[in-house]
């Protein structure tokens, strides 16, 4: 099946070349994202495949219906950037990854907290400049410290059983509850709760008209003073200019990012000889407690092996006319 696959970056053509090599799909690699001006690309394919910051707007998917693409193939578990409603109105079939490593977002959620807390990375620029000295550096222990987890799935039943055993308390809100968390000692309660007495809060929701700035100026306000804040989820369940006033104000006391909410126009490239006009994207670099990574969280080996090899097997199901119903997204899942 002949398949244009956008925002193709060297580590997806690689990835996806090696898992293809049985398949035999012909894959089509486009740079660039999918927009208004690339979506021509996929002439004559019959599948696109799209990345985080491809959005499958309702006049991109109309476009790309009308040109013959009849499966959208998604390279990710998140597909809050695809309009599923008018998907499904105009027959498109939508397929994701829903699971190709958990670990690999938790691994990196901790990763954010921890350098964060004992500030690694002020420590790492310090010694090579030969300054050894410890002031600014202090951290405090993970252990006995309370966590707010916010979706516990599978990426945040992960960071809950991994903090566990760092041996801190576990707060969680989430409408589906884990038994098998609950008999580790997660205690689920409601956001109220979980703002008041968190000393760190991770995100592990999907993006939702629901969730959508979940983290607000009021919710901000709710949290313990000096709250750390961790978002591997997505960029806009925080609203980033409230998230400054707090930073501010010293009540957000440190911030850790791997996702931002106008993340499209900037993360996945090399803008170094570019000036970035995103001035709230540039306020918050400047806080010395704050930590952005530019949306690497799913980025290990072992995911980029599973995100390839479901992806060409959701490319030969559709071509078989089989479909993993796990695989499938449908306006349902919306409900
Ligand atoms: P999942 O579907 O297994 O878990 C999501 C959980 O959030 C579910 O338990 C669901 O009940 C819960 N939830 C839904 N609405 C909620 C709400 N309003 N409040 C609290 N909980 C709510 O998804 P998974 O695999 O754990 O991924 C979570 C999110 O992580 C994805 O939606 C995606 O946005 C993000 N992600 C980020 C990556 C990165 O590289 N930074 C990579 C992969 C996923």
């Amino acid at each position: 099946m002949r398949v244009t696959v956008f925002s193709t970056h060297l580590f997806d053509r690689t990835s996806l070349q090696a898992a293809n090599t049985v398949a035999n799909h012909e894959l089509i690699f486009c740079e660039h994202r999918l927009s208004e001006e690339t979506v021509s690309a996929a002439a004559g394919s019959l599948a696109a495949c799209l990345f985080a910051n491809d959005t499958g707007s309702k006049a991109l998917l109309t476009r790309l219906s009308s040109m013959g693409i009849r499966l959208i193939a998604l390279r990710t578990a998140g597909f809050n950037h695809v309009d599923i409603e008018t998907a499904d109105q105009l027959g498109l079939t939508v397929l994701r990854v829903p699971a190709y490593s958990p670990y690999a977002v938790a691994e990196h959620a901790i990763t954010l907290m921890l350098t964060l807390n004992r500030k690694v990375h002020r420590a790492f620029n310090r010694v090579r400049e030969q300054n050894f000295s410890l002031d600014g550096l202090l951290g405090f222990d993970m252990h006995g410290r309370t966590v707010g987890i916010v979706g516990t799935g599978k990426i945040g039943s992960v960071v809950a059983k991994i903090l566990l055993g760092f041996g801190c308390k576990i707060l969680a809100h989430d409408c589906v509850i884990n038994s098998e968390l609950v008999q580790s000692g997660v205690n689920y309660v409601e956001l109220e709760e979980l703002y008041k007495n968190s000393d760190i809060i991770t995100l592990h929701c999907p993006l939702t008209p629901e969730t959508y700035h979940l983290i607000d100026r009021v919710a901000l306000k709710r949290m313990r003073p000096g709250v750390m804040l961790i978002n591997t989820g997505r960029g806009a369940l925080i609203d980033a200019k409230a998230a400054i006033l707090s930073l501010k104000s010293g009540q957000l006391g440190y911030l850790g990012l791997d996702v931002y909410e106008e993340e499209g126009d900037i993360f996945f490239r090399d803008l170094s000889e570019k000036v970035l006009e995103d001035d709230v994207f540039v306020r918050l670099q400047t806080f010395p407690n704050v930590l952005i990574t530019a949306h690497q969280a799913f980025f290990t080996k072992d995911a980029l092996k599973n995100i390839a090899d479901t992806t060409i097997a959701n490319l030969s199901d559709f071509e078989q006319g089989k479909i993993n119903s796990d695989n499938l997204v449908t306006s349902k899942l919306l409900a």
